[in-house]
């Protein structure tokens, strides 16, 4: 059976994804950059710099840009964000998602979060969720981020378990590519037509519960014998 889950939190925990789009979309608009939402589903689960260099290379002003303007676009954008979320509470976790944590602390699962968002403690702090988790990663000290593996592999090592008894709950394609990457088995939130037909997906937060979980990681187990 599985050991740990570990948990990306923009639009898995909360609806804070979409709050990223928005405020993506503003400071793009400010750019002079048009960014949709099929555009966004590659800035999900990607850091803020990584994001932003998605974005002046799509409106393709990248080599207009210095290091110190970067790095004030990249600020305003969090000052946007940082004030959408000031009144986050306990309302805000997706549904399901409290009565999950609950289930997983019941049966002993160890639980992390694997966020590139420099803002998960404060976010996991307003919705009173802090204590469920057994490890929050840093997303600064982690090198390479999603899609690169590390931080599902940083995360499972702060809750010492075996990468391949931990489960990943993803809303994001850098996200899933990451959790198949480190070998632990992926949950997505959302559509196959995002996040592929060769995962487990739920499209609401409410399906995600602890027997949904282990009859997933009990299908998974059943295919790779049968291989
Ligand atoms: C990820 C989000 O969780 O965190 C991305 O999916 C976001 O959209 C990234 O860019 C970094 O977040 P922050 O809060 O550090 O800018
Ligand atoms: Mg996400």
């Amino acid at each position: 059976m599985f050991k740990g889950v570990l948990f990306d939190l923009d639009g898995v925990i909360t609806d804070t994804a979409d709050y990223h789009y928005k405020a993506w979309k503003s400071l793009a608009e400010e750019l002079d950059i048009e960014i949709d939402r099929e555009f966004n589903e590659q800035l999900k689960g990607v850091s803020r710099e990584d994001s932003l260099d998605l974005i002046l290379k799509h409106g393709k002003k990248r080599n207009t840009v210095d290091d110190d303007t970067f790095r004030k676009l990249a600020e305003k954008k969090n000052d946007v964000y940082v004030k959408m979320i000031q009144s986050f509470s306990e309302e805000d976790i997706f549904p399901g998602i409290l009565s999950l944590l609950k289930e997983l602390k019941q049966h002993h699962i160890k639980i992390a979060l694997a966020s590139a968002s420099k803002n998960g403690p404060l976010l996991l702090e307003k919705m009173n969720l802090t204590h469920y988790f057994d490890a929050i990663v840093d997303p600064s000290s982690i090198a390479l981020g999603k899609p690169a593996p590390d931080i599902f592999i940083a995360a499972a090592d702060a809750i010492d378990c075996p990468i391949s008894s931990c489960i990943g709950i993803e809303d994001s394609q850098a996200g899933i590519t990451a959790i198949k990457k480190s070998s632990a088995l992926p949950i997505g939130i959302g559509r196959s037509n995002d996040l592929g037909t060769d995962i487990s997906l739920v499209s609401n937060t409410n399906d995600l519960t602890y027997d949904f979980l282990t009859s997933t990681w009990e299908n998974n187990k059943k295919k790779l014998t049968q291989k």
